[in-house]
């Protein structure tokens, strides 16, 4: 179902007692509102997220997971270990994944598979790099990114996606792409969804935008008709100014 969100991906940031107190920071200022609300905190903190939260209408998500239900894969964590401490969604395909841990669309093709059979709901990351916007490619390589990676699923299966656009040459660097930039590749999204699986698919599909979202730009990306909220990094990590985004939903 097409809904608001706006989703804190904390990175490798916060250790165990910064996580508590940003998720008390969060608990006394996020306002009532209509819109999910999700953080991200890392791995080892997720447990306590949850018992930090009981009781208020925050989600705690994870940043990623293992394709494999379990094995020996040292370092990594399955679908199963999340769901096994609350987690109900997960981040995959991120672009920090993508580059510095070499995950590809046919390995996310399987990590998507993978959290649904296991009941996650997933926030698919995907974008295109600068060179690719700069040479006219962003269309062609978003819509790759997501055939690779997500026309293996069931129409009954996008009721469990939550698309994220990120493009690369916006993650963490300050410049976001103008709303008009956002919402041209949110309807091209929206388009390529329906052509595949049906208008009702493509109409209801959550699409976010990440990329240097701030208190300052946000209202002005949300207000597009094709954008649904937020993937917010380096903002979701102050309490006031997530607050801020939350706000401008
Ligand atoms: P940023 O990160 O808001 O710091 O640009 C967004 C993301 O990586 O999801």
């Amino acid at each position: 179902m097409r809904r608001k969100i706006v989703a804190g991906n904390w990175k490798m940031n916060n250790d165990l007692s910064g996580t508590e107190a940003l998720l008390n920071d969060l608990i006394a200022l996020v306002p009532n509102t209509e819109a999910t609300v999700m953080v991200a905190p890392t791995f080892v903190n997720l447990f306590q997220a949850f018992n930090v939260l009981k009781g208020h209408n925050i989600e705690v998500i994870a940043q990623n997971m293992h394709q494999e239900p379990n094995g020996a894969f040292t370092g990594e964590i399955s679908a199963q270990m999340l769901k096994s401490v609350g987690v109900n969604t997960v981040i995959l395909g991120h672009s920090e994944r993508r580059a510095y841990f070499g995950e590809t669309d046919e390995l996310l093709a399987k990590k998507v598979a993978a959290a649904l059979s296991n009941e996650l709901q997933v926030v698919f990351c995907f974008g295109e790099e600068l060179e690719d916007r700069k040479s006219g490619r962003h269309f062609s390589v978003v819509e790759e990114q997501l055939k690779n990676a997500l026309f293996h699923l069931q129409t009954s299966d996008w009721e469990h996606i939550i698309l994220a656009y990120e493009p690369v040459w916006a993650i963490g660097t300050g410049e976001t792409a103008s709303p008009e930039q956002a919402q041209e590749m949110h309807a091209f999204i929206r388009k390529t969804i329906s052509e595949k699986f049906g208008d009702q698919v493509g109409t209801t599909v959550s699409i976010l935008y990440g990329g240097s979202v701030k208190p300052t730009n946000a209202a002005e990306i949300f207000a597009k008709q094709d954008v649904d909220g937020g993937l917010i990094g380096g903002a979701s990590l102050k309490a006031e100014d997530f607050v801020a985004i939350i706000n401008a939903i």
